[in-house]
């Protein structure tokens, strides 16, 4: 039970100028231009916590043949197989190239000095490259794996580099490192953001940086059981617009320039997702979305507890914790923080 709770810890401590290109279900995409050129689709369906492969690869086609281009998933996750699958067998039917995919996957931090992690990756994927790939966390061998993975940019194997909760505090030094000394400079971060906990001051030091925010729990997650749905000046504007509190939120992110990645299984919420990038919130809207800051996160792991847990191997690194103990592991761990 220990070794499980270590395992989930690792998990959980474990931002632009706009094109727009149609999808074949004419839902408007819009993408970001990152700092290094490549145009990114600004929205997306996340993957973590999903139970299983199978879950997985029908969340994910489910939302290619609903529109979505974009899909962020981990090796944390145990699920980037279910992720591949849903790509080739989304590509072969409908005849979607798969340059028109954006792929984003994470390392694990006790795969950083690995230098076949990103050949396994793709092994599991499934794919010929990964458009960007994260380091999970700001712990362990970051300079290692940031070597590891300029390699597999220039051996075209991967085409963008992140940064993934390297906005914490006691991570400012990695960061600087990062952004300010390495060959390829990271082009966007992804960290916890959601209206409740805006992120203002890491927002401007990552935009001044050159880079995109992207947003985790962009809902609140799991773990906020719903909290910004019951917010009342959200519940206003949903039903000013006739929509959901889960849509406004979505149209807030992507009206203040987020890359936004929300996670569902549930076929209906994938369409309601994605159906909220037909949503215009006025002016006066989007400054009562931005009063509700409260910088309240809903993931709170200090950065010593992250790095004391992330040498914990995976279930498919030789972990005695299965898939099953390891997703309950997660699951617990989301519970004990509500
Ligand atoms: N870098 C990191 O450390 C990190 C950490 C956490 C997450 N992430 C990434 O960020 C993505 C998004 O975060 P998240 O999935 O944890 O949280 P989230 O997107 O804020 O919330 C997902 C939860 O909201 C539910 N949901 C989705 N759409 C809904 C709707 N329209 N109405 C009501 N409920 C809805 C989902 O339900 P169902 O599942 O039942 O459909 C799921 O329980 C992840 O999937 C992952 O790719 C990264």
């Amino acid at each position: 039970m220990k070794k499980t709770l270590l395992v989930v810890a690792t998990v959980l401590s474990l931002s632009v100028s706009c094109t727009n290109a149609k999808t074949q279900n004419t839902v408007e995409q819009p993408m970001l231009k990152l700092s290094n050129g490549i145009e990114m689709p600004q929205f997306g369906i996340g993957t973590f916590m999903m139970p299983s492969n199978e879950v997985c690869k029908d969340a994910v086609l489910t939302a290619l043949r609903a529109g979505y281009r974009h899909i962020d998933t981990a090796h944390a996750y145990q699920d980037e197989q279910g992720v591949g699958e849903a790509v080739r067998e989304f590509c072969a039917e409908s005849g979607v190239p798969r340059s028109e995919i954006w792929v984003t996957s994470k390392l694990w931090p006790n795969e950083y000095s690995d230098p076949t992690a990103i050949d396994n990756m793709l092994q599991r994927l499934g794919l010929d490259y990964i458009d960007l790939v994260y380091p999970h966390q700001p712990v362990g061998d970051v300079k290692g794996v940031w070597h590891n993975l300029e390699n597999a940019v220039r051996q075209g194997k991967v085409r963008c580099l992140g940064l993934s909760n390297f906005e914490v505090e006691g991570a400012e030094g990695i960061y600087r490192w990062c952004v300010d000394s390495t060959d390829i400079k990271p082009v966007i971060l992804q960290m916890e953001c959601h209206p409740y906990a805006q992120r203002i001051a890491q927002s401007d030091q990552i935009k001044k940086d050159g880079m995109v925010v992207e947003c985790w729990y962009p809902l609140g997650g799991a773990a906020s059981r719903g909290a910004l749905f019951q917010d009342p000046t959200i519940k206003s504007i949903a039903e000013a617009h006739n929509v959901t509190p889960a849509q406004i939120i979505i149209a807030w992110h992507v009206q203040e320039g987020h890359s936004v990645i929300p996670g569902a299984t549930d076929h209906g919420y994938i369409q309601e997702n994605i159906d909220a990038l037909k949503i215009k919130l006025t002016d006066d809207e989007m400054a009562k979305m931005r009063d509700l800051n409260k910088e309240q996160r809903f993931y709170n792991m200090k950065l010593e507890d992250t790095a004391r847990f992330c040498g914990v191997p995976l279930p498919d690194q030789g972990s005695n914790v299965s898939r099953e103990e390891f997703q309950k592991a997660m699951e617990d761990e989301l519970n004990s923080k509500k």
